[in-house]
C-alpha cells in the first residue's frame, strides 16, 4: 500500500530533513520569530507577565512619583507586572554596613545608595530562593514588541547557558573557544535543538544576563595575553580559562533592530563597532565583556548568590556597574577557592534589548550615560524603535502596533 503508515513517516522525516538542510537560507527571508515558531522553540513562559522569570524588580526611590507613574504605565502596557525596590539614598548607608575594602577608597555617596538598593534586590531574590529576577533601573525603557525579542534572545543564549545533554555536559560556547583568530560563530538557524532548558527559559546554567546597557565589547581572543587596561579601566584575568568565552550568535534579519547610523549609547556617542562588522538588522548575543551601565539585568538564583556574597560582603570599590563589568569579566576569579569554581557565566546582547530613556527637559542626573544629557526638545531612547515611553501617549489611547512610531525607520531606497 503506497500510503501505508511507515511511507508516511519516511516523507515526513524527508520533509524535516529538507527543511533543516535549508534553514538557513530561508532565515534570510523570514524573521527570527516566525523561524522559532515554525519550529516550536519559541518559549511560551516568556509571554507571561514577568517575561518568564520569577519576578520584575523595578529599583526606584519613593519619593521619584514621577519615574513611578511612568514605569508603571509603561509596565501595564506591556502586558508586564514589575515590583518596586525602594531605591537608597547614600546618606543612608553606615560606614559599618559597607565591605571592608571600601573604607580607604572615596566612594560617592551616589554610587553607595545605588550599590545598596542593588545589595537590597540581591537579598531578596536569595531570600525568596527565587529562580530568576530581572531588575530594573526606573528610566529604563524598551520595545513594545520586549516579550517576542526575549524568546528570540533566550533561544540565542542557550550556546552559552545551557549544557549539552550528551558529555561533556557543557555550554557549547565553552566547547568552540578555540585557538583562531577568528572568533567562532554560529547563525541563530545553527543552535542545536537539543539545548532545553528545565530551570528557566533562559537556559539553566547561567548567573547574569545583561539585556540593557550602555556599551558592551565582543569578547577579545582568549588565547592572546592580557590586553594593557586601556580607557575602560577593565582588565583581563591572566588565566584564559577564566575569561569570557567567544562564541558569537548572530541573529540576521531582525527586524526591531536599527540600522547602523542608530546604533550608538546616547545622542553624542559613536557609532557602535557592530553595525560595521554586520549587515543591518543583525542582533549579536556574546558573553559580556567590558559591558556598562545596568538599566537591565537578570539573575540567577545562583548568579544572586554569588554577587551576594561578593558585593554584599567582600567589595566595594566602584560604581556598581562598573563592579558588575568586571565580576562578568572574569577579574574576580581567585584560585584560591578552588577547583570547583567556574568563571561567571554573563550573557549579553547588542544592540541592548533595554536602554536608558533620556526624557524631555528631564533634570539632569550625573549618573546618566552621555554625562548627563539633556534635551529640552526631543526625547529619546537608543536602540529602541517602538519605544514603549515615546509612544505611551498613543498606547494609552489604544493605539496597535500600526500606529506607533517608529523612531529609527529605514532608510528608504530608491
Ligand atoms: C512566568 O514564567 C516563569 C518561568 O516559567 C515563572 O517562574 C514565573 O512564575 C511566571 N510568572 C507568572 C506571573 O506566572
Ligand atoms: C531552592 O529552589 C531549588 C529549586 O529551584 C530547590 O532545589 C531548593 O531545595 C530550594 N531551596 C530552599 C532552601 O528552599
Amino acid at each position: 500500500m503506497l500510503f501505508s503508515h511507515r511511507n508516511v513517516v519516511i516523507a515526513l522525516a524527508v520533509l524535516v530533513t529538507l527543511f533543516l538542510f535549508f534553514r538557513p537560507s530561508k532565515l534570510k527571508e523570514i524573521s527570527p520569530l516566525q523561524y522559532l515558531r515554525a519550529l516550536g522553540k519559541e518559549s511560551p513562559e516568556i509571554l507571561n507577565s514577568t517575561l518568564g522569570f520569577q519576578q520584575i524588580f523595578v529599583i526606584s526611590l519613593p519619593e521619584r512619583s514621577d519615574r513611578r507613574d511612568a514605569m508603571t504605565l509603561a509596565a501595564v502596557l506591556s502586558k508586564i507586572d514589575v515590583t518596586w525596590i525602594d531605591g537608597v539614598a547614600g546618606k543612608d548607608v553606615l560606614d559599618k554596613v559597607v565591605p571592608g575594602d571600601a573604607y580607604d577608597k572615596s566612594i560617592s555617596k551616589g554610587n553607595k545608595g545605588s550599590w545598596r538598593a542593588h545589595m537590597n534586590v540581591l537579598q531578596r531574590v536569595v531570600k525568596s530562593n527565587m529562580t530568576s529576577a530581572l531588575i530594573l533601573e526606573d528610566d529604563a525603557d524598551w520595545d513594545i514588541r520586549v516579550k517576542s525579542q526575549l524568546q528570540v534572545f533566550a533561544q540565542a543564549a542557550r550556546p552559552f547557558t545551557q549544557p549539552t545533554p550528551k558529555k561533556p555536559h557543557k555550554p557549547i560556547a565553552d566547547l568552540l573557544t578555540y585557538d583562531t583568530q577568528m572568533p567562532p560563530e554560529l547563525s541563530f538557524a545553527q543552535i542545536p535543538s537539543d539545548l532545553v532548558p528545565k530551570l528557566t527559559p533562559y537556559g539553566d546554567d547561567w548567573d547574569v544576563l545583561w539585556l540593557g546597557h550602555c556599551g558592551t565589547e565582543l569578547p577579545k581572543n582568549s588565547v592572546l595575553p592580557p590586553a594593557t587596561p586601556e580607557g575602560t579601566g577593565s582588565t583581563t584575568p591572566s588565566d584564559p580559562s577564566q575569561r569570557p568565552p567567544q562564541l558569537r550568535i548572530s541573529i540576521p534579519g531582525d527586524p526591531t533592530v536599527p540600522e547602523a547610523r542608530h546604533l550608538k549609547a546616547h545622542p553624542f556617542a559613536l557609532n557602535d563597532a557592530l553595525g560595521e562588522l554586520y549587515p543591518p538588522h543583525t542582533r549579536i548575543v556574546h558573553a559580556s565583556s567590558a559591558t556598562t551601565c545596568t538599566q537591565a539585568y537578570a539573575v540567577s538564583q545562583r548568579g544572586a548568590r554569588k554577587l551576594l556574597w561578593q558585593f554584599g560582603l567582600q567589595t566595594l570599590t566602584a560604581g556598581w556597574d562598573l563592579m558588575l563589568r568586571d565580576w562578568c569579566d572574569g577579574l574576580y576569579a581567585a584560585p584560591a577557592e578552588g577547583k570547583g569554581r567556574k568563571r561567571p557565566i554573563c550573557v549579553t546582547v547588542s544592540p541592548p534589548l533595554f536602554s536608558h530613556h533620556f526624557g524631555k527637559g528631564a533634570a539632569s542626573d550625573i549618573t546618566a550615560p552621555g554625562g548627563g544629557f539633556v534635551n529640552k526638545e526631543k526625547e529619546m531612547t537608543p536602540y529602541v524603535r517602538l519605544s514603549v515611553r515615546l509612544n505611551m501617549g498613543r498606547l494609552v489611547a489604544g493605539a496597535g502596533l500600526e500606529d506607533l512610531v517608529d523612531q529609527f525607520p529605514d532608510e528608504k531606497r530608491v
